[in-house]
């Protein structure tokens, strides 16, 4: 519930003007008649602890190590053997065999965690899926109906332009499902069915704990459809859910080997912070007659399959802390217009695990180096294809069944866009111009 905060008298203003006193005794709701009125009260189980940095240097740090607790948390609160429970999804299971198509609305970071959705609610559960940005979606007069449900993903819960979606699907009289992290918000209040998130407050601008969790989330609910429709054995959904088990311990031993100060990963984005101010020194001292342009000193992410999302989100994350310009593109389109960006100047970060689309990805790289390009590579550990095609660096991480490597690919993403924007001396957890949470068009 949007609200003002006026500390010198205990007092919140909150919707259709009404006050909250908040007291040692309690909370008093009042109408702007003075009447008292009474709420339903839930609970919301954050602490203290969650709003502090708690030794990290950075809100956003802190929010990247909680990882793995909270997707184990998710895992072990929502799932038992083959079984996925959604207690207050409030959506008949006659309704989801119903549906025939789906509609994922988002912004941001919860909009690439909504495109991952797509990947796997169309593999396991077979239905067809679009992915929208929010504010795309309520002006194109979208094609949902009464078969159709909406699924609006929001950390905040409060997004104008995921609300206003949300209201227009319902208008349109589809079913909608809130993916939301905060309780009670009004994304939580208005959708026919809510799944909580339960990543505690998150308090970075740049959205971090709050995606793996909606990932986490959105593929549970895919494997919930696919068992419910009958597309998947409960011995395959048992199978892929202990592969899933497994992210928690993996996350954990990447942050290990790459988040901490004495990491390899922040020695590169030192390497990155000289390199690009040495070029723009040897540009400044040129005749600039001789030189068109400024040298191209930006980030290109490149995936395929299920981490094209990921490359999106990888290059969001750079972007919105360390304001170098940084595109995430699927890598077949590659040829059709970043490859001619490439020179000695961008770094091409290439997520390349293990996966049937390895060997293109190797190509992508090939091309890249032919052309003097730089190449950061993220490689499943064992890789000895990827020694050979010569990046600048490989980031490794742990063998997992190919369409969770998203969840493993996000922490490296994640540190490597704090490093950089570290290096640059930038503000990481309130950067320029961005707001936590985005109340107004
Ligand atoms: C803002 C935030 C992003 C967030 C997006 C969507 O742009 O800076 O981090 O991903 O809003 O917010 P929501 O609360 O709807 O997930």
């Amino acid at each position: 519930m949007p609200a003002i905060l006026d500390y010198t008298k205990n007092v919140m203003f909150l919707e259709n003007l009404e006050i909250a006193e908040v007291s040692a005794g309690g909370v008093k709701i009042i109408n702007h008649k003075g009447k008292k009125i009474s709420r339903k009260v839930s609970c919301v189980k954050w602490d203290k602890s969650q709003a502090e940095k708690g030794g990290f240097d950075h809100f956003m740090l802190k929010e990247i190590y909680e990882q793995p607790k909270i997707i184990s948390g998710i895992l072990d609160t929502r799932t038992k053997r083959s079984k996925v429970y959604f207690e207050e999804l409030k959506i008949s299971k006659k309704t989801l065999k119903r549906i025939d198509k789906i509609a994922i609305v988002a912004c941001g970071t919860a909009y690439h965690a909504g495109l991952s959705g797509k990947y796997m609610i169309e593999w396991l559960a077979h239905i067809p899926t679009l992915v929208d940005t929010s504010s795309e979606f309520r002006y194109r007069n979208p094609i949902v109906d009464k078969n159709t449900l909406v699924i609006v993903v929001s950390q905040s819960g409060e997004t104008a332009d995921t609300l206003a979606a949300l209201r227009e699907s319902k208008k349109k009289g589809a079913k909608v499902l809130g993916i939301v992290n905060v309780l009670g918000s009004s994304i939580a209040r208005e959708a026919d069915g809510v799944i909580y998130t339960h990543a505690g407050p998150e308090i970075a601008v740049a959205s971090t704990k709050a995606y793996t969790a909606q990932l986490t989330i959105l593929y549970l609910f895919s494997l919930y459809l696919a068992l419910l429709r009958g597309r998947r054995t409960p011995q395959k959904i048992r199978a892929y859910l202990n592969e899933l088990r497994k992210v928690p311990h993996l996350t954990r031993r990447i942050l290990k080997r790459y988040g901490t100060e004495s990491s390899d990963m922040k020695l590169k984005a030192k390497e990155f912070n000289q390199e690009y101010h040495k070029r723009l020194k040897l540009y400044c001292q040129e005749d600039r007659e001789e030189k068109r342009r400024a040298p191209n000193c930006c980030f290109l992410f490149l995936g395929r399959n299920v981490n094209y999302p990921s490359a999106l989100e990888g290059a969001l994350k750079l972007k919105e802390i360390s304001y170098i310009s940084a595109e995430g593109y699927p890598a077949g389109e590659m040829k059709h217009g970043p490859i001619a960006l490439i020179d000695e100047n961008p770094w091409t970060i290439c997520i390349a695990p293990e996966s049937k689309l390895h060997e293109k990805m190797i190509s992508n790289i090939r091309q890249i180096r032919a052309r003097k390009g730089i190449v950061v590579a993220i490689a499943t550990e064992g890789d000895e294809e990827i020694k050979n095609v010569e990046a600048q660096y490989i980031i490794e991480i742990p063998h997992i069944e190919q369409t969770l490597t998203p969840f493993l690919v996000a922490i490296p993403l994640q540190l490597w866009a704090y490093f950089v924007a570290r290096e640059f001396g930038e503000e990481i957890d309130q950067p320029r111009n961005l707001a936590k949470s985005v109340t107004v068009e």
